[in-house]
């Protein structure tokens, strides 16, 4: 038999560390949800974790004049200086936090971060606590690098946060590090200082466990929340925390793929290790090496040294929508919404409608049935909480006009009243 006949015969195998991991869920929902309004269907998706704003001018600008000095090569391998500069002083102003440039690293947005963290530290079987509800790609994240992903349920009796007792309960020798993502994709939930203080008096207790946070939606918190980073309430634990952040989201800056961290230097020089064999240097549009990276990154130098006031006015539209949302579901039997802290998602209760049966006759058995029917009676796309650990709740995504959001929680009122 030949090599080739082999490999024929064998057909392609996944590496056993993408065995386990599956397309989305998220992806999977907008796929049919697109499909369907290529079939004509009046879909209404809120599934999108983006701000439906555009990018600013100022940023666009400073992106297109980047192009005309010829910044279009690779840059330094973990950030221009100039925008590890920005990022400098971000920190300072924004969180009281001080980092050197060589505890500063940026990539191709948060996400790479998050992945050239955990390449960098993960040994095989190593243990990394995700609170649930999580951003889908932590766990996904945590086992591409062959690390376990220990998840802890926090449901809507805690605000959706980790409490201290479950956090230590789960902490095992072989604990490397914990994630907390504050405001929360898909909760909303956000931690006070008060809320925080219990968590990080806990860690200190482990010198052996680190600490990721994930403070992506720092600038969207409603009614006067005081947002804060944990390596600022507790600078014992800065030695050991990573500090995540990006401009996708605040900025309006989704395609432009830029993320950092601020983190001790050893980490931050390890993860640049990830990088200078992934990608070179931190991206634009793509995670192809030959995009204009430096493009991207002067425009997060504008992002994050232009004018701010912007942001204001943007959380305050968020907010409306919120409230909008919030109160539409609310309104609806059976369902049950906590008011989010901040990011631009609803976490809902549904487990009022588990054991319900459609107008066609099908029991309504898990969270992603009550989601699928939505999709297929109301034309409407939202995320069933299976996709991001805890069940029975599904996400809605309100970073959409207030008329689209009003026709959506209109359709959903009256598929869930079809219901017998
Ligand atoms: C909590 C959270 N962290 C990180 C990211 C990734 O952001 P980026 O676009 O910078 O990769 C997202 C994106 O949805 C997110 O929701």
């Amino acid at each position: 038999m030949t090599i080739n006949t082999t490999v024929k015969e064998a057909g392609f195998l996944p590496a056993s560390r993408i065995a386990s991991i599956g397309v989305s869920e998220i992806l999977k929902i907008g796929a049919r949800a697109n499909a369907m309004k290529r079939d004509g269907k009046p879909v209404i998706i809120l599934g999108a974790g983006e701000p439906d704003f555009d990018t600013p001018d100022h940023v666009k600008q400073a992106a297109w004049q980047a192009i005309q000095r010829g910044e279009t090569k690779y840059t330094a391998l973990d950030g221009t200086p100039e925008l590890k500069k920005a990022i400098r002083e971000k920190f300072q102003r924004e969180n009281g936090l001080v980092y050197e440039m060589d505890e500063i690293t940026v990539a191709t947005g948060a996400k790479q971060i998050l992945f050239n963290a955990m390449m960098a530290s993960i040994n095989p079987g190593d243990e990394v606590i995700i609170p649930t509800p999580y951003w889908t790609s932590y766990s996904d994240i945590v086992q591409i690098c062959a690390g376990k992903p220990v998840l802890i349920a926090c449901d809507a009796s805690s605000g959706f946060r980790l409490t201290a007792d479950k956090l230590e309960a789960a902490i095992t020798p072989k604990t490397r590090w914990v994630f907390l993502n504050s405001p929360s994709n898909p909760s909303g939930a956000a931690y006070s200082a008060a809320d925080y203080r219990p968590l990080l008096d806990a860690l200190l207790k482990y010198p052996h466990v680190w600490l990721l946070v994930d403070d992506m939606y720092e600038h969207i918190v409603y009614d006067g929340f005081r947002f804060v980073t944990p390596a600022q309430l507790e600078p014992r634990l800065k030695e050991r925390t990573l500090t995540v952040n990006g401009v996708s989201k605040a900025y309006a800056m989704t395609g432009w793929r830029i993320g950092y961290a601020g983190g001790p230097r050893e980490l931050i020089k390890a993860m640049a290790v990830v990088q200078s064999q992934a990608t070179s240097c931190p991206s634009s549009v793509s995670q192809a090496t030959s995009c204009p990276s430096s493009v991207s990154q002067a425009a997060s130098v504008a992002a994050l040294t232009g004018p701010q006031d912007f942001l204001k006015e943007r959380t305050a539209s968020f907010q409306r929508r919120r409230d909008l949302v919030v109160s539409g579901l609310n309104a609806i039997d059976r369902l049950d919404c906590r008011v989010p802290e901040g990011a631009f998602y609803t976490f809902s209760g549904c487990a009022g409608m588990l054991g319900k049966v459609t107008p066609s006759g099908k029991m309504i058995e898990t969270d992603a049935d009550f989601c699928a029917y939505l999709l297929d009676d109301a034309h409407v796309a939202v995320v069933p909480g299976s996709a991001f650990g805890l069940s029975p709740f599904f996400r809605i995504s309100y970073a959409t006009s207030e008329a689209e959001l009003t026709e959506a929680l209109e359709r959903i009122a009256a598929a869930c009243a079809r219901l017998s």
